[in-house]
């Protein structure tokens, strides 16, 4: 893992400070899931949790993994914040995803929102599309390549940046109906907005990449 994306620098990023709190979940886990019927679902890197919590509010029973203990932290109060019923859906689980592995074939949805560990993203995608049960979804949404900041060489960000195509490569065509594979626009939310590191404040667009594929019954 390289220096700039390690345990530590999530750790430091959520330590003593929290964004998550009130934020509204992710527009495109809202508008690919809100159709959906609830059941169990896998939210890889959830972060301060917002996704976690929206989705166990609307009925699903949810997995949260993250590899910072004070973005949990933050997760747990803030599902707490929102009543019993919403926290007592969700097992904030604390794991590396450049090695977790989830169960097989265990979750109706596996989602996963601007989490790009170094040099695991490919095997990320292989190993979150083989937890999707059968007729179950799998949502990767990431930063598009369009993103890239000028004069930052492409090594350095191959993981944070990546097409849709890309992840869709992982999937086997005779298991697996692409649903959507595209690169789709939002707007920053500040300085330190929802998922864009603080590289962009109000007024940018963002281009994000959203995969999102149904393994076939
Ligand atoms: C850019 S944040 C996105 C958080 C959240 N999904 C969201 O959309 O706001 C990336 C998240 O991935 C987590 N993360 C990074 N590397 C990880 C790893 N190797 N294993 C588990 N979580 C990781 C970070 O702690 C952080 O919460």
């Amino acid at each position: 893992m390289t220096e700039e994306f390690s345990k530590a620098y999530w750790e430091d990023r959520y330590h003593g400070h929290t964004a998550g709190h009130g934020r509204p979940p992710n527009p495109h886990l809202v508008a690919e899931t809100s159709a959906l019927t609830p059941g169990t679902a896998l939210d890889a890197g959830c972060g301060e949790g917002a996704e976690a919590i929206w989705l166990a509010a609307r009925g699903w029973q949810v997995t949260a993994v993250d590899i910072a203990e004070s973005a949990l932290r933050h997760a747990r109060s803030h599902a707490q914040a929102a009543g019993e019923t919403v926290a007592g859906r969700i097992e904030w689980r604390r794991a590396d995803l450049s090695g977790w592995t989830p169960p097989a074939q265990r979750y109706d949805l596996v989602c996963s929102h601007y989490v790009h560990p170094a040099a695991s993203r490919e095997s990320l995608a292989a190993r979150l599309a083989a937890a999707v049960a059968p007729g179950g979804t799998l949502l990767i949404v990431g930063h598009h390549p369009s993103d890239r900041r000028p004069g930052v060489s492409d090594a350095a960000v191959r993981d944070v940046h990546f097409t849709a195509d890309e992840v869709a490569a992982v999937l086997d065509p005779d298991q697996w109906e692409i649903v959507a594979a595209e690169s789709r626009h939002r707007p920053a939310t500040g300085p330190d907005g929802h998922g864009d590191h603080g590289h962009h404040g109000h007024g940018h667009t963002l281009h994000d990449t959203v995969l999102r594929a149904r393994r076939l019954p």
